[in-house]
């Protein structure tokens, strides 16, 4: 078997038992998507509860620019608000899986999933369409274990829990935390939970940056040209410090709970936001009317784990044909958890200093008047007969 394997209480625990419930041999897979760990003690503790061989795959880059630029593309924010972090993981996290699986010769894939939550459904959605004659393993949700249960064996097994009171998803673009006091929507979340953003109002320097995009892509910072991993932990880093990216919403999961989510996500809330006002800057109305329903498709279909689905791909190909003349540079000011855009600039710019001026101008202003009249003619028509005329 092969095991997506965290370090963390329910995959180490899922590593014994199934090496003692199931005789398995088990190859543990930790995927590095920039979450925070130490990788060498990560593959230390595998291979001391009994994996017969670790994998560590950096997975950054390809992160980055395979699944975090495709979401920046498509201004990804399911409910309104989140930015995906955990949600695009998924789908790569599964398809290094599958590679090592068909490698090693492995007919089953295990996750540490629960029964209750979206990663099990773009685990299993993703293994399975990459790889039809896996099986999939998911021992908490087969076994139904729990917290306490998972602790208890832990202890008996001599496996450290250093397991805090929260449940913690991290990687490059951003960081969710739920449990605790958190399950109670009513409670404002406490400082404690935050690692990535000071709180805003403890912050009162403004900060600009220019982030310059070329066909819908970050590529620079400040006018210096960034590598794509750099470019978003240093985005992290500047908005964070600002209090930027922290969310708090109520979000409707695949399998029907509603659920309480903290996220922070300086570099993506900064992104999205200068990249959407980029695009208004150089699409068009009909463009822009139309993405935000393929953008509000696109973040549902990630969500709910549909990353290899042919609508994806589709929406994709859409995405990337009109993103081809989004190039220019967005300056946003950071000031109190706030990402405000104050600039912008393209060479496709549909903007008219001509057109748009309160000063004299070429605009001849009597053409309104025949635009308007054929434009309103069925309102004012109808608001006509409901007023009883003709
Ligand atoms: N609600 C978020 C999502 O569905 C966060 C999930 C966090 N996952 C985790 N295993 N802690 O994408």
């Amino acid at each position: 078997m092969v095991l997506a394997y965290s370090g963390g209480l329910d995959t180490s625990v899922i590593l014994k038992l199934l090496q003692e419930r199931l005789k398995a041999e088990v190859i543990t897979v930790t995927v590095d998507v920039g979450q925070q760990d130490d990788f060498a003690e990560i593959e230390e503790k595998a291979l001391k509860f009994g994996a017969v061989k670790h994998y560590t795959v950096d997975a950054k880059k390809e992160f980055v620019e395979e699944y975090v630029f495709p979401a920046i593309k498509a201004n990804a924010l399911y409910g309104g608000e989140y930015p995906l972090a955990t949600a695009l993981a998924r789908p790569l996290m599964a398809k290094k899986l599958v590679d090592i699986a068909k490698k090693e010769g492995a007919d089953t894939i295990a996750h540490g999933c629960t029964g209750k939550g979206n990663d099990q459904v773009r685990f299993d959605i993703s293994i399975k369409s990459l790889y039809p004659e896996a099986n999939v393993a998911a021992p908490v949700r087969e076994w139904g274990l729990d917290r306490a249960w998972e602790i208890d064996y832990a202890r008996k097994h001599g496996i450290p829990v250093k397991e805090g009171i929260y449940s913690v998803d991290e990687n490059l673009w951003g960081r969710s935390v739920e449990g605790g006091i958190l399950e109670d929507p009513s409670t404002p979340p406490p400082e404690e939970i935050y690692a990535w953003t000071v709180s805003p109002e403890k912050v009162s320097q403004p900060e600009d940056i220019v982030i310059d995009f070329v066909k819908g892509i970050p590529v620079a910072l400040d006018g210096e040209k960034v590598d794509a991993v750099k470019l978003i932990e240093e985005l992290n880093f500047l908005a964070g410090r600002h209090g930027v990216g922290r969310i708090d919403h109520i979000e409707d999961r695949a399998v029907g709970i509603k659920s309480r989510e903290i996220y922070e996500a300086p570099a993506a809330i900064t992104l999205i936001r200068a990249h959407r006002d980029l695009e208004k800057f150089v699409l068009t109305k009909w463009v822009l009317e139309f993405k935000r329903l393929v953008e509000e498709k696109w973040a549902w279909l990630i969500y709910h784990g549909l990353w290899f689905e042919p609508l994806k791909a589709g929406l994709d190909a859409f995405i990337d044909h009109v993103e081809a003349s989004v190039d220019g540079s967005v300056k946003v000011r950071l000031y109190k958890g706030h990402a405000m855009v104050v600039g912008r600039e393209s060479p496709h710019a549909l903007y008219e200093h001509e057109l748009a001026t309160f000063e004299a101008s070429d605009y001849d202003q009597s053409m309104a008047v025949g635009y308007i009249n054929l434009f309103g003619l069925q309102s004012i028509l109808a608001s006509r007969r409901a007023l009883g005329g003709r």
